[in-house]
């Protein structure tokens, strides 16, 4: 078929731009990914012991946003889940005993872990401005140990941060940007929830077959196992591409230096527990903040919708600056590094009759959960619509 738009990469910022597309053009669309399957990153299967696992990691779906919730919900089934989540910390240096605290902090995780007399919002107040009076607790702080020491105190930073960050930035805190650390939240209440989005959903057949609904329409056609930068010299006469791949692969030959990224690897085994409702860990995620272990968090797959399994699939996750690229690292160096991708971008957008957009994490080089990929995309389509420039296909 001749091809009137071209979408590199097939997970939400891909497939989301591909169904808005077909529905509200007469384009024929054409989706290539370099894998062997849809979904990007959100891509989910079935395992031999009748579990559903995600491949590149566990993905809870929370958002604000009820246009993108209400966009969403129609591809797939999808029911409430409330994620939560554990960390096992030792409490004694040297002693092998450990308790499982919720993340993030809040009354709960005080009582179980420093002082079992807190019990109001005010206790935890007091708590805190006790823990943190003889530290630095005024900004603009230079790194990440102090915003964190500043708003937990000593303790909380060494139990929970100082080696977890260690462990996902092969770096400690006082060398990372003072927001890294300001991002994490911390509840004065009892609010044990991961999220506190007011929408909290899990696919209840899977995000893959979501992608599956998404991408199913006549007008869309997909192909797997297309790597672009092999093949892109086939795609030359496209009147308008989305690219949703990595900015600095799409402008390699232009000699710049590569995007630097944090890499995830994934350690996965089965526990024969005999029983169907039977499970390993007290919760769905286990983060591990101690040094003790080398990997960052340890997830049972079959707590998820509560699956059902003679046996249970754990994966243990390794954060490594070597593989797949996953999170960017926002240095200024890097941040500075992918401007000058992005001003080649903007260059290669505006070419005459050769609309190229770029859309997602990698292409956009920013961390995105996927309800602001979803979101990113429905708010591209509204405003290409506007400024028109896809009036012949959408004619
Ligand atoms: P991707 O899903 O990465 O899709 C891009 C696609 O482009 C990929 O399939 C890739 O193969 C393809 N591609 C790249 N280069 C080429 C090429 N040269 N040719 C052809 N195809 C190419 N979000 C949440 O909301 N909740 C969570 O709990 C959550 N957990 C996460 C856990 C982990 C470990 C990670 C890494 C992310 C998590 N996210 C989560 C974020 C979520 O994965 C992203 O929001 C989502 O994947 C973004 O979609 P995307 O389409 O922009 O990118
Ligand atoms: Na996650």
């Amino acid at each position: 078929m001749t091809i009137d738009a071209l979408i590199v990469g097939a997970g939400f910022s891909g497939s989301v731009i591909a169904r808005l597309l077909a529905e509200n053009t007469k384009a024929k669309i054409l989706v290539i990914d370099s894998r062997d399957h849809i979904g990007g990153n959100c891509y989910d299967y079935v395992n031999q012991y009748g579990i559903r696992v995600s491949k590149y990691g566990a993905h809870l779906f929370h958002t604000k946003r009820q246009d993108v919730w209400d966009f969403i919900s129609s591809y797939g089934t999808w029911e409430p889940w409330e994620h939560k989540v554990l960390a096992k910390i030792y409490p004694r240096d040297g002693c092998d005993e450990s308790v499982h605290v919720p993340v993030p902090v809040c009354i709960q995780t005080i009582q179980q872990l420093y002082d079992p007399s807190i019990e109001t919002e005010e206790d935890m107040r007091r708590w805190l401005a006790e823990e943190t009076k003889n530290v630095i607790n005024a900004g603009p702080f230079k790194n990440s140990m102090e915003s964190a020491v500043a708003r937990f105190g000593r303790r909380i930073y060494n139990d929970f941060f100082r080696n977890y960050t260690w462990k996902q930035w092969n770096k400690y805190p006082e060398h990372l940007d003072s927001s890294v650390l300001e991002r994490i939240p911390l509840r004065y209440d009892r609010d044990d929830r991961y999220f506190t989005d007011p929408i909290q959903m899990l696919p209840s057949c899977g995000y893959t077959q979501v992608f599956d609904q998404l991408l199913d329409h006549p007008q869309i056609e997909i192909k797997l196992g297309t790597d672009y930068f092999l093949e892109r010299h086939c795609f030359n006469g496209v009147q308008f591409t989305v690219f949703t791949g990595p900015i600095d692969g799409y402008f390699a030959s232009y000699g710049l230096d590569r995007l630097e990224y944090r890499s995830l690897h994934f350690e996965d085994f089965n526990i024969n527990v005999e029983q169907n409702d039977a499970v390993v860990q007290p919760a769905s995620v286990v983060n591990e903040p101690s040094m003790r272990v080398p990997y960052t968090r340890t997830v049972e797959f079959k707590q998820f919708l509560n699956q059902r399994s003679p046996y249970s699939t754990l994966v243990r996750e390794y954060s490594s600056s070597f593989g797949e690229p996953y999170y960017p690292v926002p240095n200024d160096q890097n941040l500075e590094l992918y401007s000058k991708y992005q001003q080649l971008a903007v260059k290669e957008t505006g070419k005459e009759r050769r609309n190229v957009q770029f859309l997602g994490r990698l292409a956009n080089y920013k961390y995105l959960n996927m309800d602001q990929a979803i979101g990113n995309a429905l708010d591209h389509w509204q405003q290409w619509k506007t400024e028109g420039f896809l009036k012949e296909m959408l004619a």
